[in-house]
């Protein structure tokens, strides 16, 4: 039955990195994906963050064939339609910023490309500070503010010019600042692909203040820490810091490719028509699945559930890291987005593929993949996270 793999070695580029030699799937359903070959596997990787609500949530099955029985496309800037503005007005009431406005898009990368465009656009000035480590996207601007990796772009430069990539230290931000025309800052409040580092309260209150003084529009680039993973809907909400403008995608529509550029209004105010566009962005059937996403997060009360299981997954994951210093050199994280840091690529490499093997899907992260990042749907239950946790332990003893 798995021959996916040989047919794809034949039609499809060999570009795209993975993370598995062979991993076929078929189906998935809550937290459990169905392979190719009928066995079940435990998902705790979700599509690298998307599927905040579970595998095909009914709800947002249902919100997806009923809208796609009405309306699969049009463009927004044909026609008005329920799903693109109901989707806004529910943004508005979740995020930090009060009165905000929505910009739709298809994915993470084209929300920063947004974000970044508005930040120029709305500021009249060029330059964009971006921090050490940081990945907001593989498109050619937001690769330019991206470092996590330096092998994502060898091969691209020269990329966008006026971008200064600072370490995080808020006198070399202040340098940059007085001695470039800077329009906008970005920055992830934890570092995802840069391996799950929590950046401090306090840097990002300093990066704040910088901004308000110097008519900067502070970015935070929430593609994969928002929508509940750390147990609000955005993880800036725990520093207390609100930015200028957000960008969201990954989980925002539970696995639909959706992404959103969301700013105070004064700032979208400036944009002017036509400045910025798309035609696929904000589609009908991924708005309403967003819409319905957003709805199961409340009713379910998943942020309390992040919250409540987090705390006992990072618990119970640094009794295993205390249990096995050697091969382990921190927990961090928060809510449902954990990652192990084991500061070297090869046990993760061995622990993964043991997992994937045992039928539990977890997934690398970190400049060099030396993290392993726990972050399952929203809805994850106690009983599956103490099996994860069985098989994670004895992947352990196992390296
Ligand atoms: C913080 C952040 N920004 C942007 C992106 C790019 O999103 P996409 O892969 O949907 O283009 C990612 C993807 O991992 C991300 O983690």
């Amino acid at each position: 039955m798995k021959n996916l793999k040989a047919r794809a070695q034949a039609v499809v580029s060999p570009v795209l990195g993975m993370y598995f030699d062979d991993f076929e799937v078929e189906r998935g359903r809550g937290t459990q994906l169905v392979g190719r070959d009928g066995e079940k596997y435990l998902d705790f990787a979700t599509g690298i963050a998307c599927t905040v609500t579970g595998h095909c949530h009914p709800r947002v099955v249902a919100a997806i064939k009923k809208q796609a029985e009405k309306l699969l496309h049009i463009c927004i800037g044909v026609a008005y339609y329920e799903p693109y503005v109901k989707l806004a007005e529910e943004l508005q009431k979740i995020v930090p910023m009060k009165g905000a406005q929505s910009f739709f898009c298809q994915s993470g990368t084209e929300a920063v490309e947004a974000a970044l465009k508005l930040a120029k656009y709305a500021t009249k000035k060029p330059g964009i500070i971006a921090f050490q480590g940081g990945f907001h996207g593989r498109t050619l601007g937001s690769l330019s503010v991206t470092t996590s990796k330096m092998k994502y772009r060898d091969g691209y430069e020269p990329l966008l010019p006026e971008v200064y990539i600072s370490p995080l230290d808020p006198q070399a931000v202040a340098g940059l600042i007085a001695s470039h025309e800077i329009g906008g800052m970005i920055i992830e409040p934890l570092l995802g692909e840069g391996g799950y580092i929590e950046i401090k309260p306090e840097f990002l209150r300093e990066l704040r203040r910088l901004c308000d003084e110097n008519n900067i529009l502070l970015i935070f680039d929430e593609v994969q820490t928002g929508m509940g993973h750390t147990g609000k809907w955005f993880a800036c909400e725990h520093a207390g810091v609100v930015p200028d403008i957000i960008t969201i995608a990954k989980g925002i529509a539970s696995g639909l490719p959706l992404g959103a550029c969301v700013a105070k209004q004064e700032i979208m105010a400036k944009w002017s028509p036509g400045a910025h566009g798309g035609t696929f962005g904000g589609n009908p059937v991924c708005c309403a699945a967003a819409v319905a996403t957003i709805g199961v997060i409340k009713q379910e009360k998943l942020l309390q559930n992040a919250t409540k299981l987090g705390n006992y997954l990072k618990a119970s994951l640094q009794r295993l890291a205390a249990r096995n210093p050697r091969l382990i050199k921190e927990v961090r994280g928060r809510g449902l987005m954990l990652g192990i840091d084991f500061g070297a690529s090869e046990p993760v490499k061995k622990i993964i593929d043991f997992c994937l093997a045992r039928k539990l899907v977890l997934i690398s992260t970190g400049g060099g993949g030396t993290v392993i990042r726990v972050i399952p749907a929203l809805n994850i239950k106690k009983a599956e996270i103490d099996k994860a946790l069985a098989i994670l332990a004895q992947a352990l003893a196992n390296v």
